[in-house]
């Protein structure tokens, strides 16, 4: 059995929530690669919907889910994740790789100062870039740190003068500090999660070596990642598959699989270019009957068409070996429905995606026009469920052709609504 990685092609909130549980039922490890609470992964089952921040969403089937050292970990977040779900009878078995950071109050300080700014990029404010900062800084907390407090205080020391200086240099605040209120933050931490802590990288691939199957779930999207991404307006880490194997601690060689899930439109939380941005009255009708509204912070998101040119480059970047499409069922009603083919670039078109976010905020999107489709009824969503994709709208199905040829890449799975079984194998 194999490890497959999951990952976003688009700015986030493409549905990989809903993927990955689909996908997970005969799972023996599920793996956060990285991010933090920044993520919101949504799975709906019965009618109910279950809302992951950090845990992966198996753990909603029960299985054993493991927090990759990639990943910058809010221990007070992720309590409350624990104690939501144990709310519910979940109570997964957890590992958290003792090389994963801890998201301090600090880092929150930071973002949240940084976007009171007026010059942030939009972030959640739950501490990430801040947090990833320290840990290139050689000044972050890891989970492995916990068993000796003492030895890292130094450390804490210098973090909390960092913090210091710049809200009060660069943010002119004054926040009061102390190295002691933190180390006694980092007991309660380890009294709570202190239990958890392991080596997610030798279980991965331990589990590999016996044959199991491991899926390991990105967060954010392709065009968030740091380096890939349209940098600055990105999130502070890999969000791509390649940094899957590294944020685990397996080798390149060990994944077979990996799935693209995008959107059948796109959507973008937060400040940066978005060249296929819808106009109203068509982004208002989108974003509701996509429920267009972020998990993590509510805020609306940003809608546009599908873009096949930063779609094509994020499959290239993946390596992906097939898509997953999703919300195909909220552009029902929406004609004509368009796609975006390539780019117009100071009268030149161009299909590659510029690695400068301000030339990408100058390219105007060429697109193809398609005939919509009308609401999915009961009939042919069951039908399509049981696997006669014909039964779909010929629209629709055009659409997702369409799709397929200029991306060229399979699209395996086809999304048309939100709970689990909602989901067609093509
Ligand atoms: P993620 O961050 O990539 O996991 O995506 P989110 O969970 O933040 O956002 C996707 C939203 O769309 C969630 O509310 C899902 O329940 C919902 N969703 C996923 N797939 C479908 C679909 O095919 N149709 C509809 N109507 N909703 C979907
Ligand atoms: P999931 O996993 C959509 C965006 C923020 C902001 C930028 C940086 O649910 O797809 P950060 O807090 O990470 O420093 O913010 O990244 N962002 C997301 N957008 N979905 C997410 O996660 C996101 N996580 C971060 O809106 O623009
Ligand atoms: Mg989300």
């Amino acid at each position: 059995m194999p490890a497959v990685v999951v990952v976003g092609l688009q700015w986030g909130d493409e549905g990989k929530g809903k993927i990955v549980d689909f996908i997970s039922e005969k799972a023996d490890l599920a793996v956060r690669y990285q991010g933090g609470a920044n993520a919101g992964h949504t799975v709906v089952l019965n009618g109910r919907t279950y809302r992951f921040h950090h845990l992966p969403v198996a753990a909603l089937r029960g299985k054993h889910v493991c927090l990759a050292s990639g990943m910058v970990i809010d221990p007070v977040k992720l309590i409350e994740e624990l104690e939501s779900l144990s709310r519910e009878g979940i109570r997964p078995r957890l590992t958290i790789d003792g090389r994963a950071h801890i998201v301090l109050d600090i880092h929150k300080l930071l973002d949240e100062a940084e976007e009171s700014s007026g010059k942030g990029v939009g972030t959640t404010k739950r501490g990430i870039g801040p947090a990833y900062t320290y840990k290139c800084a050689r000044v972050g907390v890891r989970f492995s740190d916990l068993a000796d407090t003492e030895s890292i205080k130094p450390r804490l020391k210098k973090a909390i003068d960092m913090a210091r200086a710049l809200l009060s240099g660069v943010y002119n605040m004054d926040a009061e500090l102390d190295v002691e209120r933190v180390t006694q933050f980092l007991h309660e931490v380890t009294s709570r999660l202190g239990g958890y802590i392991g080596d997610v990288s030798l279980l991965v691939n331990e589990t590999l070596d016996r044959g199991g199957f491991v899926i390991l779930e990105g967060a954010q999207g392709t065009l968030l990642d740091i380096d890939h991404g349209t940098y600055p307006f990105v999130t502070s880490s890999n969000t791509t598959a390649g940094a899957a194997c590294n944020s685990v601690g397996i080798g390149p060689k060990r994944v077979d699989e990996v799935i693209g899930v995008a959107k059948a439109y796109a959507t973008r939380v937060g400040k940066g270019p978005f060249p296929t941005e819808m106009e109203e009255p068509v982004a208002s009708t989108v974003r509701e009957r996509g429920r267009e509204y972020g998990t993590t912070t509510g805020r609306p998101r940003r809608v546009g068409w599908f873009d096949a040119v930063a779609v094509r480059y994020s499959i290239m970047l993946n390596g992906v070996t097939s898509v997953a499409l999703t919300k195909a069922d909220c552009l029902a009603g929406i004609d004509p429905v368009k796609v975006c083919l390539a780019y117009e670039l100071d009268g030149q078109e161009i299909k590659s995606f510029p690695s400068s976010p301000y030339v990408l905020e100058r390219c105007k999107p060429v697109y193809a026009e398609l005939d919509g489709w009308e609401a999915l009824s009961r009939e042919e969503k069951l039908a399509a469920l049981k696997g006669n994709f014909d039964a779909l709208p010929k629209q629709l199905r055009e659409y997702v052709d369409f799709l397929e040829s200029l991306l060229a890449c399979p699209i395996k799975y086809l999304s048309i609504g939100a709970e689990r079984q909602e989901t067609v194998i093509r």
